[in-house]
């Protein structure tokens, strides 16, 4: 009686811990399925361009480096649209506007942070400041945050291929070859 009493509450005991760690794998499980915002393979990176929220800056990697990515909220569009310089270093996907840079600072390469309230970059090391397009708008830094190579496909956007847009770029003098 007391044997079998005992065998019922290591069956439950064990039926219990069986039971979290279903739960902990499932979780991990539905984690390992769940879509990511980049895709990364052999020198690509891949970001889904529908992932992003409006002024909520998100850092990426591609080859290693930071990058950064921000869609426009509909005022911040205004500001772009206004400013030939802004607009043409902001990247159109369906019909959203972004910037996508290296998340490395033109002067001495520290990570500068995003002030959202400003909707302004600060590198702290020297006291550069960029706008949300990524340009320079105080030195030392010699120009804007350097855009990497891309190309849009759909609503994604493939880092480490060049496509017409970023050729465009290069072309205006908007970004240096990274
Ligand atoms: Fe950014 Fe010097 S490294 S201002």
């Amino acid at each position: 009686m007391k044997n079998s009493s005992r065998r019922g509450f290591m069956g439950k005991a064990f039926g219990a811990v069986a039971g979290v760690g279903a739960v902990a794998s499932l979780y991990a499980m539905k984690k390992t399925w769940d879509p990511l915002p980049s895709v990364k393979a052999a020198g690509f990176t891949t970001l889904d361009m529908s992932a992003y929220e409006g002024n909520k800056l998100v850092t990426e990697k591609w080859r290693g480096k930071p990058v950064f990515v921000l869609k426009y909220t509909p005022d911040m569009v205004k500001k772009a649209e206004s400013d030939p310089k802004m607009k043409a270093r902001s990247i159109k996907v369906g019909n959203d506007y972004y910037m996508i840079t290296l998340g490395l600072c033109t002067h001495l390469g520290c990570i500068p942070s995003y002030d959202a309230d400003d909707h302004s970059f600060l590198c702290a090391c020297h006291g550069g400041t960029y706008d949300f397009s990524g340009d320079v708008t105080k030195a030392p830094p010699p120009r804007g945050l350097d855009i990497p190579p891309f190309k849009i496909d759909g609503m994604k956007v493939v880092l480490g291929e060049e496509g017409p847009e970023y050729k465009k770029m290069l072309q205006d003098g908007v970004t240096l070859a990274v």
